[in-house]
């Protein structure tokens, strides 16, 4: 389990104020779990898993791994990087040229106090390098491996030392689309075979959906939201999540009343009264703004079914691209435009009038943008 407080990192600057990279980052990693931090360039995600393997001295805070506390500003603690007991693979990880693939993998077993004998050292080089599935490799040339290859390599030097946390920052970024991909579910794999609690970093919203157990999405140093990938990508808590993840439809109106029965809010937009769900608490007679997905703007043909609360709109096919498995349509609802990814068994054309329907439920309210005013503030 890692578990990290009001953690605040920041770099002093030559003049000026110092940067604050990281400003009450809090979070908890169960034990076992993929755990990932999500966001866009300069949020602070290097900055605060540097923070928790030591490799920056944070201004305060406090970072449990299992119940040891290796940070805490108010105790005094900070245990140096290498007594951690932390496996870490870097965005720019270096395989060391000259060597075997074997004497990669064993490098950290060397060169540490306490050494173990030899055929231990073996035993644990060839069980991690089994585990990336290296082992065919281990007297390989290390230079003499695919880009795959070596980020594997890279991964297995991290897990000799048989760390109770794995932190990995951007370890897939540097190799092309497809190998990416097919790394991913080795990556998984390892992990869940393993069972390690690992902290991994990346800007790649789809690295992070397919990856992780649970993901905390960052903007300017902090954490906006945690959740599931489904929590996350369904109940987006906020307008910066909705839109950093996936793609989705923004429609602004305002906010009439609560219905008790269905629990869903009345809405009044420029595509209609809609019914809407919020997980925050709404103001009636305030405004709010909806992020609908694509492919929940359902298009069809036919007059809607009775019996089903569902919101509905008639619109106008603007454009559509035909993408294989799917077809975004573009439909204008009055002076709205709406995506919606449709299956490719629609075929209205372009000019033609078409019935939208929009589950109330995935019709998701967000509070108006001060909100992340006020957050800066607290
Ligand atoms: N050594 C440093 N000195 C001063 N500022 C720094 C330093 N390292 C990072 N920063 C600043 O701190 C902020 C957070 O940087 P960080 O590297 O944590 O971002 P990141 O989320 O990892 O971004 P990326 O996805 O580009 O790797 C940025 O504004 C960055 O410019
Ligand atoms: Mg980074």
């Amino acid at each position: 389990m890692l578990s990290v407080k009001g953690l605040n990192t920041e770099y002093k600057t030559q003049k000026g104020p110092p940067v604050k990279a990281a400003q009450n980052v809090e979070f908890e990693a169960p034990k076992g779990v993929f755990f990932t931090l999500l966001g866009p360039s300069g949020c602070g995600k290097t900055t605060t898993l540097r923070s928790i393997a030591g490799l920056e001295r944070p201004t305060s805070g406090a970072i449990e791994a299992n119940g040891r506390v290796v940070y805490s500003s108010s105790q005094g603690v900070f245990v140096p990087p290498n007594k951690r007991n932390f496996g870490m693979v870097f965005q720019s990880y270096a395989i060391w040229p000259h060597m075997t693939v074997f004497s990669n993998a064993s490098f950290p077993l060397e060169v540490r106090k306490n050494k173990l004998p030899k055929a231990q050292i073996r035993e644990k080089v060839m069980k991690v390098l089994h585990a990336v599935g290296l082992d065919h490799l281990a007297e390989r040339d290390a230079t003499k491996l695919s880009g795959g290859q070596q980020q594997r390599l890279a991964l297995a030097r991290a897990l000799v030392m048989e760390p109770e946390i794995l932190l990995l920052d951007e370890p897939l970024s540097n190799l092309d689309a497809k190998l990416r991909e097919k790394m991913r579910f080795e990556l998984k794999r390892i992990q869940r075979e393993l069972g390690l609690t690992t902290i991994y970093v990346t800007h790649d919203q789809g690295e992070a959906l397919a990856l992780s157990h649970e993901i905390a999405v960052m903007n300017e140093g902090r954490i906006v939201q945690i959740g599931s990938p489904r929590a996350i990508y369904e109940r987006p808590a906020n307008r910066f999540v909705a839109d950093f993840i996936g793609t989705t439809n923004f429609v602004d109106g305002d906010v009439k009343g609560f219905d008790d029965q269905t629990k869903l809010w009345r809405m009044s937009t420029p595509i209609g009264d809609l019914m809407v769900s919020s997980d925050a608490p709404l103001t009636a007679g305030g405004k709010a703004t909806l992020s609908i997905r694509p492919e929940d703007v359902e298009l069809t043909e036919e007059a809607p079914p009775a019996g089903r609360l569902l919101n509905l709109a008639n619109g106008v096919v603007d454009q559509k691209v035909f993408l294989g498995d799917i077809v975004d349509f573009q439909v204008r609802v009055g002076d709205v435009m709406l995506l919606s990814r449709a299956h490719p068994s629609l075929r209205t054309p372009i000019g033609d009038k078409i019935n939208i329907r929009m589950d109330p439920m995935k019709c998701v309210a967000l509070p108006a943008e001060p909100a992340a005013a006020a957050q800066a503030a607290a």
